[in-house]
């Protein structure tokens, strides 16, 4: 799977880490930045290039990292055809998927460890939307405000 990736300052380390693991398993990883650790850099930077790149197809899914993840979640959120969430359990990192079509899994460098955070990222991309038709009814709701 093509995945992107992108962070500012606050979830650099978890980044760097997350792309040599996803490496590792052999996914094909575009990097949105940043490139190298600044203490000044702003995550809409990075965040919304990945959030456009996820929303054009370009990538399959996204992986945003800040020092919450509110954040990175709240600006990939503005671009039309992402589903951003923060996610700090395991549950919502497959549920959030397979109910509600989430494509930009959003994580908090400051608050998730680097093991916990692998495990929420294989929980996200193990998951398929079912698009069972109530699920399917309640995003085309969603998708309205897109309009
Ligand atoms: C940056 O210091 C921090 O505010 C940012 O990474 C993020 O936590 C915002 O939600």
């Amino acid at each position: 799977m093509k995945i992107g990736i992108a962070a500012d300052h606050g979830g650099f380390e978890l980044k760097e880490v997350i792309k040599t693991f996803l490496q590792s398993r052999q996914h094909e990883v575009k990097d949105f930045g940043a490139a190298v650790f600044n203490d000044k850099d702003d995550y809409p930077d990075f965040v919304v290039p990945l959030a456009q790149a996820v929303a054009s197809g370009e990538v399959a899914r996204g992986i945003a990292v800040c020092g919450s993840g509110v954040g990175a979640s709240i600006a990939a959120n503005k671009v039309a055809g992402v589903r951003a969430a923060l996610i700090n359990d395991h549950f919502s990192a497959h549920q959030g998927v397979e109910d509600d079509d989430m494509n930009l899994l959003c994580l908090g460098g400051r608050v998730t460890g680097t093991e916990a955070a692998k495990e929420l990222v294989i929980a996200y991309l193990d998951a398929k939307f079912t698009a069972a038709e109530r699920h399917q009814r309640r995003l085309e709701k969603v998708k309205r405000l897109e309009k």
